[in-house]
């Protein structure tokens, strides 16, 4: 990699120059990439600090703590909060939100996080992820008031993720296409190394936990028999399959060579709307995904364009390259 390559920093501030950019979501974008950097340090470092494995504790979601969501959680929480626009963090990892204004300003942000995606990941060394969007608000707020964070994904006015794998990167958007950021071990600079990211239109390759067939809707059991069918089949042409267990991965692998994420309501997970979360994962990817030409759907709904109901809201997910994401919408549809 050459230093030639231009670094995080200089990227947001061609970026405010070409669009605009607010400084004070450049300094929060930087604490951002702070936070990843360290998170990056304690994954790598978990088994030599006794880092690794679960707590005892439950969190909000109903699954258990690993020590790395703990500690995950605390750093993006220390710094996200030194930026003075930000008013209030919200958390997959905590049950409440966290206001850091009593009486926020029109414009202030909301920033939403996964601190550690795909943690199951974490103790048999695969990739795993951090997530993030922010929302300004449109209004000034009296008092603090939880109702005010259940925003529309489309009202993100950046979102984007950290990959822990092989080396370090951050892929963000701030709504003019998706960049992707190397972190360069020595210089320790993310460097732009993957600049206007593209998810192809077509493809033959889908992610999703295929153990959970016998829970699924007939329209999603169309899809699935249909790819795994070949070239005889209806789609005259073989697929491919692959699931990490963590989305951003699975999202890093379509933003890089295409694909379809899929994780459906399904029998089992009906009762609580889904899997994957509304705020924390299906709303930032969903902007990322779009920003980089592919579409973010729930089967029947652009996930941008949900209602929130809670903050914590499940919801069911297909996104990836238009082409497959508009097929299941169809097959959703012609099952009504
Ligand atoms: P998290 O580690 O933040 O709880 O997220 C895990 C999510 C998502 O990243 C992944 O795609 C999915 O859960 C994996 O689900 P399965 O265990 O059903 O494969
Ligand atoms: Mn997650
Ligand atoms: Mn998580």
């Amino acid at each position: 990699m050459s230093e030639a390559q231009v670094t995080f920093r200089q990227f947001l501030l061609n970026n405010r120059r070409a669009h605009g950019t607010d400084k004070d979501l450049i300094f929060l974008l930087e604490d951002i990439a702070t936070a990843c950097r360290i998170i990056s340090h304690r994954i790598r470092s978990g088994a030599f600090a006794g880092t690794l494995g679960a707590t005892k504790d439950v969190n909000v979601q109903g699954e258990t703590q690993k020590q790395l969501d703990v500690i995950a959680n605390e750093v993006f929480v220390k710094h996200c909060s030194n930026c003075g626009r930000v008013a209030a963090l919200v958390s997959e990892e905590v049950d409440e939100i966290i206001w850091l204004k009593d009486r926020p300003a029109a414009g202030d942000y909301l920033v939403y996080f996964d601190p550690l995606d795909g943690s199951s990941n974490l103790d048999v060394n695969l990739s795993v992820g951090s997530i993030f969007s922010v929302v300004a608000l449109e209004d000034a707020l009296e008092r603090t008031s939880d109702e005010a964070v259940l925003q529309k994904g489309s009202r993100q006015i950046c979102a984007g993720y950290a990959i822990y794998g092989p080396s370090t990167s951050l892929v963000i958007t701030t709504g003019s296409g998706v960049d992707g950021f190397t972190h360069q071990q020595g210089t320790g600079e993310f460097r732009l190394t993957f600049p206007d990211m593209r998810i192809p239109e077509t493809t033959r390759e889908f992610a999703i936990n295929a153990s959970r067939y016998h829970h699924w809707d007939a329209s999603m059991r169309r899809y699935v028999d249909e790819c795994l069918s070949g070239e005889n089949g209806p789609r005259a042409q073989s697929h491919n399959m692959r699931w990490t267990a963590s989305m951003v991965a699975d999202i890093h692998r379509i933003l890089t060579r295409g694909g379809v994420f899929i994780y459906p309501v399904d029998r089992e997970n009906a009762s609580m709307g889904g899997k994957l979360r509304l705020m924390y994962e299906a709303n930032p990817l969903g902007m990322v995904v779009e920003q980089a030409g592919g579409m973010a759907s729930t089967g029947t709904d652009r996930i941008l364009d949900l209602p929130p109901q809670s903050h914590h809201q499940r919801v069911a997910v297909v996104m990836g390259s238009s082409d497959e994401v508009r097929r299941i919408n169809r097959y959703y549809q012609e099952a009504q």
